[in-house]
């Protein structure tokens, strides 16, 4: 396979260079692969992954994304949108619309009709577990109900690559156990490159690979 995403000697820096979030990081990860990062509070998981994301932009230091380098100044709104899958910790989902319409966003700035949207977020909510729920206010959802949403809504747009923050950090071990069996499940089945942010070892230990962070920097 090959190589989805490289780094090389990317760095981050916050509050004029005093905080080192990313230090001179170099990663290469392979198409397909399940990646985990793993590492503690404050080391540079968040903002590696937003820079891979195209969210955050390194200071120094090159990143490419399946087959596109993250250049200063592009708009890279259509990369996102089409390449990547991002499901946050919180999952930051819109209060004021149904399961069905959350899902539905990353689409409309796509062009694909209302009906082709539907059937492919109905489909969605279907593999989830939430056929359900399609109707009903984020607000009426337990968390790890929302958390599902987020990942269908992740996935709307077919991207190569998912970036999960902490996907299971705002749930209790049962949900918890559940989103991450369908992780697991859609890297199996549909051919994506997956990365969790943990600071869990045995949401860790489920990836094929493990890249430790401290202070900025890989430890593997
Ligand atoms: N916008 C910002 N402004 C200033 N400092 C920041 C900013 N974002 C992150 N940092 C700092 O950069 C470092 C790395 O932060 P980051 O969020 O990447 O850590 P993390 O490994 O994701 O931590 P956690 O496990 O707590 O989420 C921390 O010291 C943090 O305080
Ligand atoms: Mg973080």
């Amino acid at each position: 396979m090959s190589d989805i995403i490289t780094m090389n000697g990317v760095t981050k820096t916050y509050e004029n260079g005093n905080i080192k979030a990313v230090n001179g990081v170099d990663i290469t990860i392979k198409e397909g692969d399940f990646v985990s990062i793993i590492g503690p509070s404050g080391s540079g998981k968040s903002t590696l992954l937003n820079m891979i994301g195209a969210l955050d932009k390194p200071d120094y230091g090159h990143i490419k994304v399946a087959n596109q380098d993250l250049l200063e100044g592009q708009n890279l709104h259509k990369f996102r949108a089409q390449k990547i899958g991002f499901i946050f910790q919180l999952h930051n989902l819109i209060p004021t619309l149904t399961v069905r319409e959350n899902v539905e966003i990353p689409m409309y700035s796509q062009k694909i009709n209302s009906k082709n949207m539907t059937k492919r977020s109905l489909e969605l909510l279907d593999y989830m577990g939430l056929k359900n729920r399609t109707d009903n206010n984020i607000t009426k959802l337990s968390g790890g109900e929302r958390q599902r949403v987020a990942i269908a809504r992740a996935l709307i747009n077919k991207p190569s690559i998912i970036l999960a923050d902490e996907p299971t950090g705002s749930l209790d071990s049962e949900n918890s156990d559940k989103v991450l069996n369908l992780l697991k499940k859609l890297h199996k089945e549909q051919d994506v490159t997956l990365i969790i942010v943990t600071h869990d070892n045995e949401v860790a230990n489920m990836a094929e690979r493990i890249i430790k962070v401290k202070d900025g920097k890989i430890e593997e």
